[in-house]
């Protein structure tokens, strides 16, 4: 029985309160075959520069630059450079959707799938529907999903929680620094343009992204989200975007069966669910040492990821993951009737809970900028 039909819909009873709305994330409720997923083509792309402006082309792109494989393998330090040639993005900045919404309004004229195709699709960040697509396997972090219906188009945009803000607030200086090792690795494995050589002696900075933006469906939802991509192979057999782009990672250098065991289970799903959902073909993994070295890389095809646990009791299936963001979005589609702008459901899961709803107008949580509303309403 696929989750869906376990939905608890409010009905009118006489003199009864409604049950509020909510939808169950149990993976055993969304083991049915895996839905259609269409393949995502990308629409168009736009650049975030070093002040994290906007720019409407691809000048942040990187290209994808391994070092060479004769010899000796990698030896990359990935604590050079910090904190003093660092410049982290300020987190406390909350742009919401405005980038990706950017791009549809200097688009929304010449967009593909015919008039009305956006009045019926959902607009969001990649990211956003990564953590829906691994929420019946998380146990530790929880999410809010605010959501707007305008002309239409229903518009996701994730709220930090309470708990996400006081960690990132409280965020030990050892995770501060793994997370600048994330970035580092990149620099050391992209080139500024095609067939040029990585220069790692430069600034990490954070703001600078480039973004591709995708139109795919699941199920009967049709989807126009946004990603962030690391770089694009200017060998890749396929040179069409997003099938020449490619994921890099770091991780722990592993040791023991167990240890391949739990990175499986854990880190293997993230990056299936985000490379999966974008139909980035490879994620390239960096593996470091206690002392913040990567002295080995390996590829990981994104659909050989789910082979490494499909005899796993204790693994994750896409099938379920994908069920259950479908469910999400039919929910949620569902939930949000009212089209109103300044209208907010907020969507929040907790581990453990079904996802519940509470309905909220204006600040702080209505997202979609009037500069957006108003020009879509000329
Ligand atoms: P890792 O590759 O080591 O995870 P992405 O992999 O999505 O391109 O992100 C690049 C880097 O951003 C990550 O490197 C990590 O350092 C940092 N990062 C991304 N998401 C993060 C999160 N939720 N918490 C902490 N750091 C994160
Ligand atoms: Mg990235
Ligand atoms: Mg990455």
């Amino acid at each position: 029985k696929r989750g869906a039909g376990k939905i608890e819909v409010a009905e009118p009873r006489n003199k009864l309160p409604c049950p509020a709305p909510s939808l169950p994330t149990d993976p055993a409720l969304y083991s049915g075959p895996f839905p259609f997923y269409r393949r995502p083509s990308q629409m168009g792309y736009f650049s975030l520069d070093a002040q994290r402006q906007y720019h409407g082309d691809a000048h942040a792109l990187r290209y994808y630059s391994p070092p060479p494989t004769n010899g000796q393998g990698p030896n990359f330090d990935l604590r050079d450079g910090y904190p003093h040639r660092y410049q982290p993005r300020d987190e406390e900045v909350r742009e919401g959707l405005d980038h990706l919404l950017r791009w549809l309004l200097e688009h929304r004229g010449r967009l593909e799938g015919g008039p009305g195709w956006l009045a019926g699709a959902i607009v969001t960040w990649r990211g956003h529907l990564t953590k829906l697509l691994t929420t019946p396997y998380e146990r530790q972090e929880g999410w809010q999903l605010a959501a707007s219906r305008f002309q239409g188009t229903l518009y996701l945009s994730e709220v930090e929680t309470p708990a996400a803000r006081a960690q990132r607030l409280a965020r030990p200086p050892l995770l501060r620094e793994l997370m600048y090792m994330g970035y580092k690795f990149e620099q050391y494995m992209c080139a500024d343009k095609p067939g040029g050589s990585p220069d790692p002696s430069g600034e990490v900075n954070t703001n600078v992204a480039f973004c591709s933006v995708l139109r795919s469906r699941l199920g009967n939802h049709p989807l126009l989200f946004s990603g962030e991509v690391d770089c694009t192979d200017p060998q890749a057999l396929s040179p069409q975007p997003p099938t020449c782009y490619v994921e890099l990672k770091t991780s722990k250098e592993m040791h023991s069966p167990g240890q391949w065991r739990s990175f499986y289970r854990h880190k293997l799903l993230k990056w299936w669910a985000q490379s999966f959902l974008l139909g980035v073909p490879n994620v390239v993994a960096g593996f470091r040492n206690s002392e913040g070295f990567v002295c080995s890389l390996k590829t990981f095809p994104t659909m050989q990821m789910f082979e490494h646990v499909r005899n796993d009791r204790d693994g994750w299936n896409p099938s379920v993951c994908m069920n259950f963001c479908a469910a999400f979005l039919s929910f949620a589609q569902n939930t949000v009737v009212q089209d109103d702008p300044r209208l907010v459901h907020l969507f929040s899961w907790e581990p453990g809970s079904p996802v519940t709803v509470s309905v909220h107008r204006d600040a702080p949580h209505a997202f979609l900028p009037t500069w957006y509303v108003g020009a879509m309403t000329q």
